[in-house]
């Protein structure tokens, strides 16, 4: 048996998710993106789990798209499969929260995976980048349209014309992740935060997710009215009659998740 592509472990109802192609620095094959979407949503489906974290090894996140797969292709075999289509789109429908823990490289499909996730956490040795204009391609997995929402239209074209990386301390000042932290800290800050995510109610977290998703794909009216039943959909949860009661008798609330 070769060794998995993904490792998975759970720990309380957070699941860690590492991609596991080290000697590659995680080079995104069909592969590795079919075994990752398979255990995102087994998670996804499991009552047991609130959150996610996605990491790579210290020196790589991700290294980008599988180069030595894609190089011999052309458009056919590209159309026709459908490449980054399929499992690999299908991440963004995801409904819990994931977090990128990020160290090292996050380059191209890399960085783009990042990206698909809900926020990132980066040690300071991370490094972002879309370098696919030195292979005579362009981002293909969302960086053209998900990193000029998240850094500006200027640092974005900067990043993808001239196929320069930025350290972390500037993908934070730029907005690409939510902190920033020393490298031996990252795996605590993520499991941290996603322990505090998954210990709220469950069916507050998925539309909360799916509401700011919403303000990041459409126009502000639409999100607005969209929030707004969603807020309204919650005084029908349990966990709803929960939070405010145990807020008033102060005390902690203990959510079901339903
Ligand atoms: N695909 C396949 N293999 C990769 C890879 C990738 N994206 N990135 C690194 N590797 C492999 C290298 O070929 C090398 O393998 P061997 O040991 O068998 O030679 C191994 O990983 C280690 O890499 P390096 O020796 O290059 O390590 P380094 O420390 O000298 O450099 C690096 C690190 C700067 C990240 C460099 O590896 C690099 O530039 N990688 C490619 C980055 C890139 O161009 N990414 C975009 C890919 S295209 C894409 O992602 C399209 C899309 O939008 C989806």
């Amino acid at each position: 048996m070769s060794e998995p592509l993904v490792l998975t472990e759970v720990r309380g109802r957070v699941a860690l998710l590492t991609l596991n192609r080290p000697k590659a620095l995680n080079a995104l094959s069909n592969e590795v993106i079919d075994q990752l979407a398979e255990a995102m949503r087994a998670f996804d489906a499991d009552d047991a789990i609130g959150a996610m974290v996605l990491t790579g090894s210290e020196k790589a996140f991700a290294a980008g798209a599988d180069i030595s797969a894609m190089q011999g292709w052309n458009y056919m075999d590209v159309y026709k499969q459908d490449y980054l289509g399929g499992n690999w789109e299908s991440l963004k429908r995801i409904r819990k929260p994931v977090i990128a823990a990020v160290s090292g490289y996050a380059l191209g499909g890399g960085c783009e995976l990042a990206m698909q996730c809900d926020f990132i956490i980066a040690a300071d040795s991370a490094r972002f980048g879309q370098p696919e204009i030195k292979l005579g391609v362009i981002p293909g997995y969302g960086g053209t349209q998900r990193l000029p929402r998240a850094v500006s239209k200027a640092k974005a074209m900067d990043l993808i014309l001239t196929a320069r990386m930025m350290d972390a301390d500037e993908a934070e000042r730029a907005g690409l992740v939510s902190r920033v932290v020393p490298q031996e800290r990252l795996m605590d800050e993520a499991m941290e935060a996603a322990t505090i995510i998954a210990s709220m109610s469950l069916p507050s977290v998925i539309m909360a997710k799916e509401c700011v998703n919403a303000a990041y794909e459409s126009n502000l009216n639409e999100s607005l009215m969209f929030e707004r039943r969603n807020f309204h959909a919650l005084f029908s949860t349990d966990d709803q009659k929960e939070g405010m009661k145990a807020f008033v008798e102060k005390r902690k609330p203990e959510f079901k998740h339903q």
